[in-house]
């Protein structure tokens, strides 16, 4: 899929943001290398650890789906440039297979990074 529609399934997913205590709204989304596409967006909870970034939210949908390899992964939120945070960037890994990172801002407001230049010495026993 177009990079740009699938910023937009990003932006709608990010709508659906469950982020009552930080009002940080977030959405995702990915393309598996089957060519299916998962979006999602931030949960938030009461007790605040249990929070799900949107990352992993569409991470965890295609997963679940039985895909396995992530060929590109957008962020968009409210804020510009947001990154996927340390935790996400280690589930990325897990099923990282020359997955482009998408950072976005809008459909025309985008950059591109390679996996390894946001986690470079990356632990991973690839087992999937
Ligand atoms: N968050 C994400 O969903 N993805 C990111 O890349 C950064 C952080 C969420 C977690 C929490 O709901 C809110 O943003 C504030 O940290």
């Amino acid at each position: 899929m177009e990079i740009k529609n699938l910023i937009k399934l990003a932006m709608e997913a990010k709508e659906n943001s469950y982020s009552p205590y930080s009002k940080f709204r977030v959405g995702s989304s990915v393309e598996m290398e089957d060519g299916s596409v998962y979006s999602g967006c931030n949960i938030e909870n009461a007790a605040y650890s249990p929070t799900n970034c949107a990352e992993r939210t569409a991470i965890f949908k295609a997963v679940s789906e039985g895909k396995r390899k992530i060929k590109k992964i957008v962020v968009i939120s409210d804020d510009k440039d947001v990154f996927p945070c340390g935790v996400c960037r280690q589930v990325i890994r897990e099923f990282e297979d020359d997955t482009k990172i998408i950072i976005a801002n809008s459909v025309e407001d985008y950059k591109v990074y390679s996996f390894e230049e946001i986690l470079p010495h990356s632990f991973s026993l690839d087992r999937r």
